[in-house]
């Protein structure tokens, strides 16, 4: 651990570094780099959701002047790996889904390509498609792992047994629908070929990842990919994998000579990036006359896509949340005609606490418990799935700490007791979780003979606050003054380190620098203090992660919710949100409120207003904008009360911190809506609480 009295500045909140330049407009983002000779491209999508490419003509567009070319599948180079599903692009003439990229127009002005990307006619054999989720689909399978790595189906015990002999059962199937992510930054990549290889910039979470994928699909040394990402407007999971758009810009650059631009438009967004699944989740609860439960089953159908297998891991929370003799858990997937799915905000934990925490609040009521008392009472000593003892396990104390700042106590159980005029008003709680995780990475830290301290790794700055929060870390290991230290980030050029995903972006980089720093402070004793003229230099790697082995490692928080619907209209308001979390050790305490903060906006966006909708005649999902999906805004939202608890954890990484980017999400949902059932009397099992569902 760095010890506290080396802690000066980590902890603090301090103002993002990166502000200034942010505010200025000269945080330089993947598309405002300025290139000599910059062509730009505008992509053609499929109009149908499945069938053949019979025809492209093309003449139209070529026609057009500033037009340079037009890429389709008869004229595109060949990549070096075919089996690449959705970066297979301009591969084949098949079609997979509605909105495929079918034809890329590359032209002088961003203006021209989109012009000529209007004027290729695609002609296609059209066949039958299936797009939409049902449980009772005829080709449910078992994928082979879910994600990232979790066996698809555990049991253990006799659940079925337990639940007939259970005194209090409940079994309920709740849903979500698909989702989108939307970063305020669109996807943007511009990629540029010279003797050397190639360099993109690209809007990622992880450049070292964005380079692997590149040199894989395109059969090139890992050396002759430079991706470079300074500053990322927003990913959310979305930029954790390269998309298609990355391949199709090397590939256009590579043909026309020049470099090429190509952002994606909100619209494109909906197709080509990625999305959450939508899920279908039957959740059975037995328990025993004191609220202890006797049997946890908790069965998944979710979708994927024809193109490649993304299995999300919706049921593995329920398998470490609560203690119970007798669980079961399972993932089944539709393989349907539409984009694959792929990581948004803590994938798996999101959706599935919804359905766990909803149905905890239906054993709660069924029990006649109070939703808090429900859960301490099934709190667990150890990990129930793998017996390893909670390297810490925060839940109680963030139930009681925020049960006290939210006055619980006062709260009359009973439904639609309170009201103000024509509005019903009701509270709810939900837990929250998300695993601790760390990932080897690499850094160098280096001290030159005038003091100035550098620190290169290739972390990742998504907004979450890296370029500062790693500045502090990086001064406090240093021993020196937050001043002196400089951070490179955002380059392969830089070590490689893992990607700013599963909210482990803080504790993978912070432990290599912490090691880097330990091996330079070393160094310069050898040296007596006195910096050598051509300076020192050290690396860190952050190394295997051996606790894990032995500890279960997750964050954890409770999700207080006050609700107001309309008893006209069903209209529902949040006036106030209120999170205890116990994630560790606060590394800056303005920026972590900020991510707590954002986490819980958009958990509350995905209780009330966000769904991505499917059109069945079509195969697309239809509101592709902000005109028509919504996303909570400053008038959506109420009061916020986020706060933490103190928690001592030795064990996850030297800095004592668990991940705080996806936590947030977690549980939202299920306490708007266990609020909503205590307003009105309605359970609504099926998200996004919209009024309709509130009128019945
Ligand atoms: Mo997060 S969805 O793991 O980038």
């Amino acid at each position: 651990m760095i010890s506290s009295t080396q802690q000066r500045v980590v902890g603090k909140p301090l103002d993002r570094i990166d502000g200034p330049k942010k505010v200025t407009g000269t945080a330089t983002y993947a598309f405002e780099h300025s290139l000599d000779e910059v062509t730009y491209a505008f992509p053609v999508q499929s109009t149908i959701a499945k069938g053949r490419i019979v025809s492209v003509d093309t003449s139209a567009a070529q026609a057009i002047a500033g037009v340079i070319t037009v890429l389709t599948h008869e004229n595109a180079p060949r990549l070096k790996s075919q089996n690449e599903g959705e970066l297979a692009v301009l591969q084949s003439a098949a079609v997979a889904y509605r909105g495929q990229f079918v034809a890329l127009v590359v032209a002088e002005t961003l203006e021209v390509a989109r012009q000529a990307a209007d004027a290729v006619l695609v002609r296609y054999e059209e066949q039958p498609h299936s797009v939409v989720l049902r449980i009772d689909s005829s080709d449910l399978y078992k994928p082979g792992k879910v994600n990232p790595n979790y066996e698809t189906d555990t049991t253990s015990g006799d659940v079925e047994a337990a639940l007939a002999r259970a005194s209090v059962s409940i079994d309920h199937t709740y849903t979500t629908p698909a989702y989108h992510n939307n970063p305020l930054e669109p996807h943007a990549t511009i990629a540029r070929w010279s003797s050397d290889g190639v360099t993109l910039y690209d809007s990622n979470q992880g450049s070292h990842m964005i380079r692997d994928t590149v040199a894989r699909v395109f059969g090139l040394e890992p050396e002759r990919v430079r991706v470079i990402s300074p500053y990322v407007g927003g990913a959310f999971g979305s930029k954790g994998t390269a998309h298609p758009h990355v391949i199709l810009t090397v590939m256009a650059a590579q043909v026309v000579g020049r470099p090429v631009k190509f952002a994606l438009a909100r619209q494109h967004m909906f197709a080509v990036a990625g999305y959450r699944t939508p899920t279908i989740q039957r959740i059975r609860l037995g328990a025993d006359s004191d609220g202890r439960l006797t049997a946890i089953a908790h069965d998944v159908v979710e979708q994927t896509s024809t193109l490649q297998e993304f299995a999300e891991q919706t049921a593995v929370v329920t398998r470490m949340m609560y203690a119970a003799p007798n669980r079961s858990t399972t993932h089944r997937l539709a393989r349907l005609d539409v984009p694959t799915p792929a990581w948004m905000r803590a994938p798996g934990e999101c959706p599935g606490m919804f359905a766990l925490e909803s149905a905890m609040d239906e054993l709660a009521i069924a029990c006649g418990l109070d939703p808090i008392e429900l859960r301490i009472r099934n709190e667990p000593t150890v990990d129930p799935e793998t017996g390893h003892p909670f390297s810490s396990r925060g839940l109680v104390a963030c139930l009681r700490e925020g049960a006290r700042r939210f006055d619980w106590q006062s709260r009359n159980p009973q439904p639609g007791m309170r009201a103000d005029g024509r509005w019903l008003i009701g509270t709810g709680v939900a837990a929250s979780t998300y695993p601790t995780r760390r990932r080897p990475s690499t850094a160098i830290a280096r001290v030159d003979r005038e003091g100035r301290y550098d620190v290169l790794i290739d972390a990742a700055d998504i907004g979450n606050g890296a370029w500062t929060v790693l500045t502090q870390i990086a001064a406090d290991a240093l021993d020196v003054p937050l001043e002196r230290v400089h951070l490179e980030i955002g380059d392969t050029r830089l070590p490689r380190a893992s990607l700013a995903g599963g909210s482990m972006g803080t504790a993978s980089w912070g432990t290599a620098i912490v090691e880097a720093a330990r091996k330079l402070r070393d160094r310069l004793q050898e040296e007596h203090n006195v910096i050598p003229a051509d300076g020192l230099e050290a690396t860190g790697e952050g190394g295997e992660f051996l606790e894990a082995r032995r500890f279960s490692m997750h964050a954890f928080g409770a999700q207080f919710a006050e609700v107001r619907v309309n008893r006209d209209s069903g209209e529902v308001r949040v006036p106030r949100l209120l999170g205890v979390f116990a994630v560790g050790r606060i590394m800056n305490a303005k920026l972590a409120r900020s991510q707590l903060l954002g986490g819980m906006t958009m958990g509350l966006s995905m209780a009330l207003h966000e769904e991505s909708v499917m059109d069945p005649r079509f195969g697309d999902y239809v509101n592709d904008d902000f005109a028509e999906y919504h996303i909570a805004t400053n008038a959506d939202v109420g009061t916020i009360d986020v706060s933490w608890i103190d928690e001592d954890d030795p064990y996850v990484n030297p800095m004592g911190a668990k991940g705080i980017g996806e936590i947030g999400i977690v549980g939202t949902a299920a306490a708007i809506a266990n609020a909503v059932y205590h307003a009105t009397g309605i359970r609504v099992r099926d998200l996004p609480i919209t009024l309709d569902k509130l009128l019945s």
